[in-house]
């Protein structure tokens, strides 16, 4: 018996693999391989490249490794691409994700753990949300996600499929061993940028707007280590695995950090004094978007261990140090 990880040689999917594999569980990894890498993968997994749109062989996959378990990662997540081309969003993530989940319910499989974002919640700018706050997605990605959770739960009722849908607030930070990392190349999200600005691989970072209503006037959101994030899935499966019910969870640490603060932290941490221009806003971006995280530390019992900005981005500057040595 394995699980099967969607998505799984992507960057956060390649972490989850390694959580699984460190806790001893068998891993078949599924992925086109459209941004994911096979060396992202620890020796040993099997890799079927193939896509999560095609029944046939999701199928023979499935029944092959006896799979009763599946962890979906496989998605397209940036946000602007979203808004310029929503049906390759709609496709990919939601048209894709009904296939897999009708394929799953046809080869009996049993527990369902879902990749969904703070995005669904649109621009709830303010308080810490929570997961009762109404979904209220301002982005085709948001919906995109939005859609799939609102099938699963269909899904749920139906045929009985137990699920966890894990909605991410702002994943950073690499593998503490440096077995992986955000490989992307042309990644947007700010922890990722601002550690490539200080290894000189861009001339500068931009800030998105200083003029917001929060404590210095630049955006404030809840960045969580990619690893605890790993470990709240791997929480989420064994909770499904003891008769647990299926549930939403939010996936933050439930305190934000401003981008003049994580800049800030990103020059300390490197050494590297590197220049952050102020530019305009970005369109999109809500003021704050932090996690009321009380309901997943209660019910997975899931206990943080990387809940350190300087420990994020340090992880994030030793994967991205590791990655330019590797491609160049
Ligand atoms: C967004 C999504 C999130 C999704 C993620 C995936 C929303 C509300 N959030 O996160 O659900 O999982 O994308 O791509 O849609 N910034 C700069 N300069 C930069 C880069 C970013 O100032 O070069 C700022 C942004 O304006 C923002 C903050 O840093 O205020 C974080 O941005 P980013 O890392 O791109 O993530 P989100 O847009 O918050």
């Amino acid at each position: 018996m394995a699980i099967l990880v969607t998505g799984g040689a992507g960057y956060i999917g390649s972490h989850m693999v390694l959580a699984l594999v460190d806790r001893g569980e068998t891993v078949v990894v599924v992925d086109n391989l459209s941004t994911g890498h096979p060396w992202a993968l620890p020796p040993g997994i099997v890799l079927r490249g193939g896509d999560i749109g095609d029944a046939a062989f999701l199928e023979s996959v499935i029944r092959e490794f006896a799979i009763t378990e599946i962890a979906h990662f496989a998605a397209k997540i940036v946000v602007p691409e979203s808004v310029a081309n929503p049906m390759l969003y709609y496709g990919n993530n939601t048209a894709k994700s009904r296939m897999l989940i009708e394929t799953a319910i046809r080869c009996g499989v049993e527990r369902f753990i879902f990749s969904s974002t703070a995005a669904v919640y649109g621009d709830v700018s303010g308080d810490p949300v929570d997961e009762t706050t109404p979904p209220m997605p301002v982005s085709p990605y948001g919906r995109s996600k939005l859609m799939t959770e609102w099938m699963l739960q269909d899904a749920a009722a139906a045929h009985g499929l137990k699920f966890i849908i894990l909605r991410y607030f702002n994943v950073a930070g690499a593998d503490p061993q440096g077995r992986t990392g955000q490989s992307f190349p042309n990644a947007t999200h700010l922890i990722k940028v601002a550690v490539q600005t200080a290894l000189g691989q861009r001339p500068h970072l931009d800030i998105f707007g200083t003029d917001y209503a929060t404590r210095d006037g630049s955006c404030i959101r809840d960045y969580i280590h990619v690893t605890d994030l790993a470990t709240a899935h791997v929480d989420a499966l064994n909770h499904l695995r003891r008769g647990g019910d299926s549930m939403i969870l939010n996936c933050g640490y439930g305190r934000g950090f401003s981008v003049l603060e994580v800049v800030d932290v990103v020059r300390k941490v490197t050494g590297v004094n590197f220049e952050a221009r102020l530019v305009p806003r970005r369109p999109g971006d809500p003021a704050t978007i932090v996690a009321k995280s009380e309901k997943i530390r209660a019910a997975l019992d899931w206990t943080p261990k990387h809940d350190d900005l300087e420990e994020i981005v340090s992880s994030a500057f030793r994967w991205e140090r590791k990655l330019a040595g590797r491609n160049g």
